[in-house]
């Protein structure tokens, strides 16, 4: 499904920050990324996706047209690799002023014609897909609100929606619960896990109590490389290693 290898990736001052980062992603897995703060994970999501390119190294999607390498490529090719790889943000990004069942549908945009998709011109059989996704994740009964009328826990519900409108190979998600109290945190996450039925999905996740109820796997990434990938129940030395030595700093529910 998804193949990462030897990506780095500097910043604009030159220091390296991603520096050979591997691995190999399938159908059916739910990956947890974690490591410290500015370590690179949202870039690394960021380069998967193409939004970000890398300085070297591959990433390569694997889904109904064969292995198909993200960087490198621009423009319409780009677009139609990445209409079936889905994002979710912390903050769900929604377009507050559109009503929440528009929102979903623009997940159908990177799928239509471009001068249909400036006037968001949908169809009929869109709009049921919408609900139809909305359903799925629990918050049909929200479709005609206006998105900046939610709760933080419903627009990620709705992201992950619109998300789905994508027909995604690959969800990526970077803290998609970061801001969320317990309850809605559980909610979206109850939502995400059945998806790999149809997808793989990689999150970035601080809370490593949530990674080893939901993932299948965690990579744990510090100085720009791989450190850990694996188990998602990590053995504490590791979490030592990934997030230094200071056992205040690691990210773990109270009472561990
Ligand atoms: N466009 C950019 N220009 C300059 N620096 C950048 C840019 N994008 C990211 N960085 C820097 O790269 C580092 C890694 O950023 P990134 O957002 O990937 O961290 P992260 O691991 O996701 O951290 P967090 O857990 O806080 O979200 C940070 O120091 C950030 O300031
Ligand atoms: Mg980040």
């Amino acid at each position: 499904m998804l193949t990462v290898k030897g990506l780095a990736k500097r910043l604009p001052d030159g220091k390296p920050l991603l520096r050979d980062i591997s691995f190999q992603v399938e159908k059916g897995e739910f990956v947890a990324v974690f490591g410290e703060s500015g370590v690179g994970k949202t870039v690394l999501l960021r380069c998967v996706n193409g939004l970000t390119a890398p300085d070297s190294g591959e990433v390569v999607i694997n889904g109904d047209g064969g292995p198909q390498r993200v960087n490198g490529k621009t423009g319409k090719e780009l677009r139609r690799l990445r209409r079936r790889i889905g994002m979710i943000f912390q903050g769900a990004n929604l377009v507050k002023r559109l009503s929440v069942l528009e929102n979903v549908m623009t997940g159908r945009l990177g799928w239509i014609n471009p001068s249909r998709s400036l006037l968001y011109g949908f169809t009929d059989q869109e709009a049921e897909r919408a609900l139809e996704a909305l359903e799925k994740v629990g918050v049909k009964h929200l479709a005609f609100r206006r998105a900046e009328t939610l709760s933080g826990g419903e627009m990620q519900r709705v992201a992950i929606a619109r998300a789905l409108l994508q027909e995604p190979y690959l969800l990526l998600a970077d803290e998609p619960v970061a801001s969320l109290d317990p309850k809605n945190a559980s909610a979206v996450l109850d939502c995400l896990k059945p998806l790999t039925a149809q997808m793989a999905i990689i999150g970035v996740f601080h809370h490593l109590d949530i990674v080893r109820k939901y993932c299948t796997r965690a990579i744990g990434i510090r100085d720009g490389v791989v450190a850990y990938d694996g188990k998602p129940d990590v053995p504490r030395d590791v979490l030592n290693a990934v997030y230094g030595s200071e056992p205040r700093a690691w990210p773990v529910a109270a009472g561990q």
